[in-house]
Order: structure tokens, then C-alpha cells, then sequence
């Protein structure tokens, strides 16, 4: 070992005793005290508003709403660290110059009709020119955008020594010969973007000696060559983007350009950075690599960019980072951004020379071995961001953190928002209640056709574990408030989560299964009336033990094995595989959509179809039968209403999960927002429903309650007789009395309860 390393090999392991030995708030005051802008001390993970001497914890800090009496959580929340202001100051800037000059005369002799001229700047804009005009020679500004121009030939500019800006993109430019720029020795920015450009010859910008800003973004470039940069020698920012370059100009991109300042390469394909590469750019401030096709970033590559401050390598296909990547970039980089990379590992040293960071974005990356000790060495580090909310409290020095919800829960709560955390509970209650109520009542009540109502009490049992899923999701909110992240991780791993997503899907699917069984014996009692197709005790009992079986073998096959189904119901806070992301398995995905887009699809289609034709057959019956109109009508319609009603339910429920495991297929992002509605809303639609559409509204269920009102009235009647016998004409003139009309399964050809088709 060389006397370096071992010096920074003691180093680091005295750096990692003092915070093994450091408690949680001796760093936190170690942190804030070593902020220079903080007087006011906070414990640790919370900040202080402004001046005043109240703290707001981290996820407080920039959420949009103003949490401190002076507002300072709100402030300061701006991620603009580097170089992105000047930039917009240096755009802003030009508009005010034109704005100033507006209105004054024309320096110029010569120019054409179709083009504005203030002073000497001209502007033609959007006028079809197909060649480059004629102008007198002292143009400083020459705005030729939106035109035809496909051809810049030799020495086209060699008149105008004094221009100082030449716009030349949105043209068809395809074809820019070797001396085209040649006498512009006054030029200090080129805009060629938005072209056709494919090729540009060695030496092309050897006169712009001058040349500060070169724009070739939008071209179809695929290859360059160093020396087309040559001459270049004042040249402080150069952009790149979407010009299909596949490598890197090299040996020495910088070579030719070595003032060379901001470097845009964003959206190309390009596979190798390599120290030798970038050797020359030592001058280089900000690197914006992101949406290439970058695998290998060597550890030397940063080496000789001693002045880097913002590098983004967001959107790549780094696998790995050597340790020491950024080490070289110790002094200078004040914002990184690695976002969605496929790292495999973030290694716990990696961000420990990164002491002037302000920003690290981190969005997507998977850290599963993260330490609060990772990010402590960034002392100045003031917005970070992460894939998932709960990785905040691993960096509970810095101010501002996103995201801090996933649309579900946030950083403090499993429930984010107020509405979720009532009507969680109310749906609770009504599904359970319900249900039990309907458990009761087919109980109490005696019905011509038992085993339909035995089969609706099972629906009522199955629907019930919904709402029992949705108290559990209410309770362990409560438990969590306020400290959701410290338990997140733990919870979504918990056996509570899995028990709890393993009863919410035993549930719909028992129920989806049941509905459609329910669905399908309806129909071929009323479509073949008089084939002998109604099952028996035994063969319900078997059905309606196979549904569950099913419905259990549904539920746990992803509890069974954890490496190919990964943590099937812990994805999220409710523990609801609704919505899968990039993480989740492959067989987990297959598994889930095979579920939620095979079964209970082709249910729900079943279940329309059964109803349709059904009522079609009703309708038909009711046709030929020789009743009086009206009553037919009337009924027709009842049946459809309540037909109609059940599919509507069931469509209400299921067309918005469908959609929303075909969007998220697609790999459309969806918000955890809208999941998380569907799932404490949409979902239980159906449990809390079906009593009501299949009990509570039948006309057996209806009848059986008015001949209970009607006992209950006469004795009620028969006591207020004795007192006084006047008030009892008036209330049977009133009350439409139900209790004296004709039961309506008296009726002829009647279609109501005592038909168990319809109960
Ligand atoms: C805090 O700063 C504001 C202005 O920034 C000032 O008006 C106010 O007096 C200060 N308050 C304290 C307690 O220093
Ligand atoms: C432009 O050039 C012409 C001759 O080339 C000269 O007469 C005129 O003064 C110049 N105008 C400006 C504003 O420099
Ligand atoms: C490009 O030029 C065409 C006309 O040539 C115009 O319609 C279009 O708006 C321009 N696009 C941009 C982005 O300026
Ligand atoms: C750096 O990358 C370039 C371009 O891909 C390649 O030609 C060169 O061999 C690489 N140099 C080293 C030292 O890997
Ligand atoms: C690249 O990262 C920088 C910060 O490092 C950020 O300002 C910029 O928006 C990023 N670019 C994209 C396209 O996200
Ligand atoms: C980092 O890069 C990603 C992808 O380019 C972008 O979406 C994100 O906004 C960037 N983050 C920051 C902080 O600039
Ligand atoms: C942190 O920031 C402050 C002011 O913003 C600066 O004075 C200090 O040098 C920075 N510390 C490091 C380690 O970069």
C-alpha cells in the first residue's frame, strides 16, 4: 500500500468511528451548526423558518404550502444551483436589446422588401428565402430562421466582417461547404439548429475565431470529427442535442476548443466517455450527458474537469459506478444529477468527496442498502431527490427532499390526504355494515328459494373482507400518523400488509367469481325456462366451495414465493397490487394483469352479456304475454332499472381498474394519487353495493319488509282505534296502505319474488 493511500485509508476509517460514535443529534447539531446560514438551531430533519426561532420538519420544507407564520418554508425552494440562471439571463437579454432599438431607423443601404431592419440588425423571418440575401456589409445581427435555405455555399458571408450574430435555424440546410463562414471573424454566436446538417468538413468555423455560442442541436449529424471544431478558440458553450451523434468526437474533444465552458450533449447515442475523450475540456463547467446511451463511466473519466460544477448523466444505461468516479470533483461540482440509471449498487463512500454538492438527484435508483452516513458528508447539500418518499428520513439534513408523497402516503402519514383518511373509514363501515345487515336479514327472513339466498349471504361474507381490509388500512393509519416514514419500508414488508392485500383480493375475486356464477345461473333459468337446468343443494355447495378455493389459490400463489413474485402486495402503502411500475417482477406483472385483465375482464364482459340478453328475453316474454299494458310496463322497466343498476355497478368498479392496468401496460405514468383513489373508492364500490342491489332492492326483500310494516301498523292502528276512531279513515286515505293491496306474486303472470328468477 503507498503512503497515500493508507493516509486516506486511515482517513476514512477515522471518519467512520467518529460517527459510529456521534449520536442522531449530536450529527444533527454537528450539521446545522456547521451551516453558516442557520443561527438558529433545530433538531435534526427539521429547519428553521427563516429568522424566527420555530423549527418545521424536512417534509414541510417546499410543499407548496406554507407551513411557518413568515412563509420561509416556502422560500429558497428554487433548485438553481450553477448555471441555469445565467443562461436564461443571457436570452432575456437579447429580447431587451431588440425591444430597445424598436422603432429606430435603418442603418443599412441594402436589404430586402421582405425583411425588418432596425439599425443594423435584420430580421427575415418566416419569408421562404431559399438562398442568403444580399445586405450591405456592416450587418451585426442577421436573423435568416424559418426560411428554405438548403445550401450555404463557399464565402456566402464573407462580406459581412462585422456581423455578430448569424440565425440561420429552422432552415433546410443540408449542405454547408468548407468555406461558408469564412471572413466572419467578428461572429460570436451561430444558430444552426432545427436543420438537416449531416456533415460539417474539417476547418468549416476555421475563421470564427470570435465565436462564443455554437448551436447544431436538431441536426442529423451521427459523426463528427475533432477537427471540425478547429479554429474554435474562444468558444464557451456548445450545444448538441438530438444531433444522433453515436461517440464523442475523439481522441480530444476539447482540443480545438479549449475555452470550451458549457457542453449540451442531451438526447443523442452516444456509448463511450472515456478520461482521453474529455482530457482537453478542462475549462468545462457544466456536462449535460443525459438520454444517451452511456454503460461505462471509468473511474478516471472526470479527472482532468477541475472546474465542473453541474454534470447530468440523468437517463442512461450505467449499471455501475466505480467508487471514486466524482472524487476528482471534489472542489467543484455543485450539482449531480445520476437519475434514472439502472444502477445495480450505489456504494455507501460514493458521494463522500462531494462536500460543496447543493443538489443530487437520485429519481428512480433503487438504493436498497441506504445510510443516513452516505449522504452526511455532503454538508452543503440542499435539495435531493429520490425514487421513493421513504428514503428521505435517510437524509435528514437536508432542507428540501422530494418527492415527499407517492400519491398515497406521504412522509408522515400512510394516508396523505384528509379526504382518503375519512372516507376510508366510511367505506369501512358501509361495506361491513352493509353486508352484515344483508347476513341478518336473509337470516331472519325466510325465502322461497334457499339456495339463492345462501348464495348471497357467501357474496355478503366475501364482501364483507373488504371492508375489513379497509378498517385495517384505517387503523394502521392511525397508528402511523406522523411517522409514516420511519415505518414505511418495515410496513410494506410486514405480514399485516401481505395478510391484509391477501384478504383484499380474496375478496374481489371470491365476489367477481360468485357475481358471475350468480350471473350465469340467472340466465339459463330465464333463457331456457323449461330445460331443468337449476342446481341442486350439493351442486351449489360444490360451486360455491370451488369459487373460494379458487379465489384463495388467487390470493396466495404470490405469497407463496417471494424471489419471482418479489413483494407482491407491499408495493404500496395500502399493500393493493393495482398498479405495477418498472420495479415489479416480470411474473408478478403477468401475474397481476392475467388477473385483473383476464379473469375479471372476461367476468365483467359475462356479466354484461348475461344481463343484456336477459332482459332481451324478458322484454321478448313480456310481449307475447296477455297482460294488461301498464303492469308490464311498469314492471319492464323495474327489471330494467335494477338490471340495469347491477351492470352499471359492476362497470363503475371494474372500467377504471381496467384502465388503469392498461395505462400503467403501457408504461404510462400514473399518479400514485389516482391508484390510491381507485383503490379506497372505486374497489369497494361493489362490496357496499351488492347488498343493496341484490337484497335491499329486490321485491321479495321489499314485500317481505312491508308485511313486516303492515303487522307493525295494524298494532299500531288497532292502539290508536281505541283512542280515537276518526284518525283512521284519514290515515288509510293518506298512506297509500300497502298492506291492502293484492301481494303482486297474486298476480297472474307475474314477474316478481315468488319467481326466484328475480329474487
Ligand atoms: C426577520 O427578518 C425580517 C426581514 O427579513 C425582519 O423584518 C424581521 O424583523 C426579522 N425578525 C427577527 C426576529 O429578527
Ligand atoms: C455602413 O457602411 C457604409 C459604407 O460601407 C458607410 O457609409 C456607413 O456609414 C456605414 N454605417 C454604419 C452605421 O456603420
Ligand atoms: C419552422 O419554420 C416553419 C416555416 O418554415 C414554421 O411554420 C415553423 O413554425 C417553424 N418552427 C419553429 C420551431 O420555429
Ligand atoms: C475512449 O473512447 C474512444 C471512443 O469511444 C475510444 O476510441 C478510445 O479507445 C477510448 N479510450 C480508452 C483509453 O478507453
Ligand atoms: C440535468 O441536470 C441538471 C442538474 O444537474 C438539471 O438542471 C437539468 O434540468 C437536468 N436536465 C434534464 C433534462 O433533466
Ligand atoms: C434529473 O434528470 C432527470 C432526467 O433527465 C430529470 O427528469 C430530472 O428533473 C433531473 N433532476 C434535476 C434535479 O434536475
Ligand atoms: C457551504 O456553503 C457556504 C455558503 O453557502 C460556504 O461558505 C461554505 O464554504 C460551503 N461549505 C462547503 C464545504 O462547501
Amino acid at each position: 500500500m503507498s503512503a497515500g493511500k493508507l493516509r486516506r485509508f486511515r482517513v476514512d476509517v477515522t471518519v467512520i468511528i467518529f460517527l459510529i460514535h456521534l449520536t442522531h443529534s449530536e450529527i444533527g447539531a454537528l450539521v446545522t451548526s456547521s451551516r453558516v446560514d442557520s443561527a438558529i438551531k433545530c433538531p435534526l430533519g427539521q429547519f428553521p423558518c427563516g429568522n424566527l426561532s420555530e423549527c418545521l420538519p424536512q417534509a414541510l420544507q417546499c410543499d407548496g404550502h406554507s407551513d411557518c407564520p413568515n412563509g420561509a418554508d416556502e422560500r429558497r425552494c428554487g433548485d438553481n444551483v450553477g448555471w441555469a440562471d445565467l443562461f436564461g439571463g443571457i436570452v432575456q437579454h437579447k429580447t431587451n436589446f431588440l425591444d430597445q432599438y424598436f422603432h429606430r431607423g435603418c442603418f443599412l443601404q441594402q436589404y430586402p422588401a421582405s425583411c425588418d431592419c432596425i439599425q443594423t440588425v435584420v430580421e427575415c423571418v418566416e419569408v421562404d428565402l431559399q438562398d442568403v440575401p444580399l445586405l450591405s456589409p456592416n450587418v451585426t445581427w442577421l436573423s435568416l430562421r424559418s426560411n428554405k435555405i438548403q445550401v450555404l455555399s463557399d464565402f456566402v458571408f464573407s462580406e459581412y466582417s462585422v456581423l455578430q450574430r448569424l440565425f440561420l435555424q429552422n432552415n433546410s440546410l443540408r449542405l454547408i461547404s468548407k468555406h461558408a463562414f469564412s471572413g466572419l471573424h467578428n461572429l460570436k454566436r451561430l444558430f444552426l439548429s432545427q436543420n438537416l446538417i449531416s456533415s460539417l468538413s474539417p476547418g468549416v468555423f476555421r475563421d470564427l475565431h470570435q465565436l462564443e455560442w455554437l448551436m447544431l442541436d436538431h441536426n442529423p449529424l451521427s459523426s463528427l470529427s475533432q477537427d471540425t471544431f478547429i479554429g474554435l478558440q474562444s468558444l464557451m458553450y456548445l450545444s448538441m442535442v438530438d444531433t444522433s451523434l453515436q461517440q464523442l468526437p475523439h481522441p480530444s474533444f476539447c482540443q480545438h476548443m479549449p475555452t470550451l465552458d458549457w457542453l449540451d450533449l442531451e438526447g443523442n447515442q452516444i456509448q463511450n466517455l472515456n478520461y482521453s475523450i474529455l482530457k482537453t475540456c478542462n475549462k468545462l463547467e457544466v456536462l449535460l450527458l443525459m438520454d444517451n446511451r452511456i454503460r461505462k463511466v471509468p473511474e478516471n473519466t472526470f479527472q482532468s474537469l477541475w472546474k465542473l460544477a453541474e454534470l447530468n448523466l440523468s437517463s442512461n444505461r450505467i449499471k455501475e459506478l466505480p467508487k471514486n468516479t466524482f472524487k476528482s470533483l471534489s472542489k467543484s461540482l455543485l450539482k449531480l444529477n445520476i437519475s434514472h440509471n439502472p444502477l445495480l449498487r450505489i456504494h455507501p463512500n460514493h458521494f463522500n468527496h462531494l462536500t460543496h454538492l447543493q443538489s443530487l438527484a437520485l429519481e428512480g435508483i433503487d438504493i436498497p442498502d441506504i445510510h443516513t452516513k452516505m449522504f452526511l458528508p455532503m454538508m452543503n447539500l440542499s435539495h435531493i431527490y429520490f425514487k421513493t418518499f421513504q428514503y428521505c428520513s435517510y437524509a435528514p439534513h437536508v432542507r428540501s427532499c422530494k418527492p415527499n408523497t407517492d400519491g398515497i402516503s406521504s412522509f408522515e402519514d400512510l394516508l396523505a390526504n384528509i379526504v382518503l383518511r375519512v372516507s376510508v373509514w366510511v367505506m369501512a363501515f358501509i361495506t361491513c355494515f352493509g353486508n352484515l345487515f344483508v347476513i341478518c336479514m336473509r337470516s331472519l327472513i325466510r325465502a322461497e328459494n334457499n339456495l339463492h339466498a345462501v348464495c348471497i349471504k357467501v357474496l355478503c361474507c366475501a364482501d364483507c373482507l373488504m371492508g375489513v381490509y379497509l378498517f385495517f388500512v384505517g387503523v394502521f393509519d392511525v397508528k402511523f400518523r406522523g411517522q409514516y416514514n420511519r415505518n414505511a419500508l418495515l410496513w410494506m414488508d410486514s405480514t399485516e400488509c401481505q395478510i391484509i392485500g391477501f384478504l383484499a383480493m380474496l375478496s374481489t375475486e371470491v365476489s367477481v367469481l360468485l357475481l358471475t356464477y350468480l350471473t350465469l345461473e340467472k340466465f339459463l333459468v330465464i333463457v331456457f325456462p323449461f330445460s331443468n337446468l337449476r342446481p341442486g343443494k350439493l351442486q351449489t355447495g360444490v360451486v360455491l366451495a370451488s369459487i373460494w378455493l379458487v379465489g384463495f389459490i388467487i390470493a396466495a400463489v404470490p405469497l407463496m414465493n417471494k424471489d419471482t413474485f418479489g413483494n407482491y402486495y407491499g408495493r404500496n402503502g395500502v399493500c393493493f397490487p393495482l398498479h405495477s411500475d418498472r420495479q415489479e417482477k416480470p411474473t408478478a406483472k403477468g401475474y397481476s394483469t392475467g388477473i385483473f385483465l383476464g379473469l375479471n375482464l372476461v367476468a365483467f364482459l359475462v356479466i354484461v352479456c348475461c344481463y343484456s340478453s336477459m332482459f332481451y328475453s324478458i322484454y321478448k316474454t313480456g310481449i307475447n304475454a296477455t297482460t294488461d299494458l301498464r303492469s308490464r310496463l311498469h314492471r319492464d322497466v323495474a327489471v330494467a332499472n335494477r338490471f340495469f343498476f347491477i351492470v352499471f355497478s359492476d362497470a363503475l368498479c371494474w372500467i377504471p381498474i381496467f384502465m388503469v392496468k392498461i395505462l400503467s401496460l403501457l408504461e404510462v405514468d400514473i399518479p400514485g394519487t389516482i391508484s390510491s383513489w381507485v383503490v379506497i373508492f372505486i374497489l369497494p364500490i361493489n362490496s357496499a353495493l351488492n347488498p343493496i342491489l341484490y337484497t335491499l332492492t329486490t321485491s321479495f326483500f321489499r314485500e317481505q319488509v312491508e308485511l313486516l310494516l303492515c303487522r307493525w301498523q295494524r298494532r299500531h292502528m288497532l292502539k290508536k282505534d281505541r283512542k280515537s276512531l276518526t284518525s283512521c279513515t284519514v290515515f288509510m286515505d293518506t298512506s297509500r296502505a300497502p298492506c291492502y293491496q293484492q301481494p303482486a306474486y297474486l298476480h297472474p303472470v307475474s314477474l316478481t319474488s315468488a319467481d326466484p328468477r328475480y329474487a
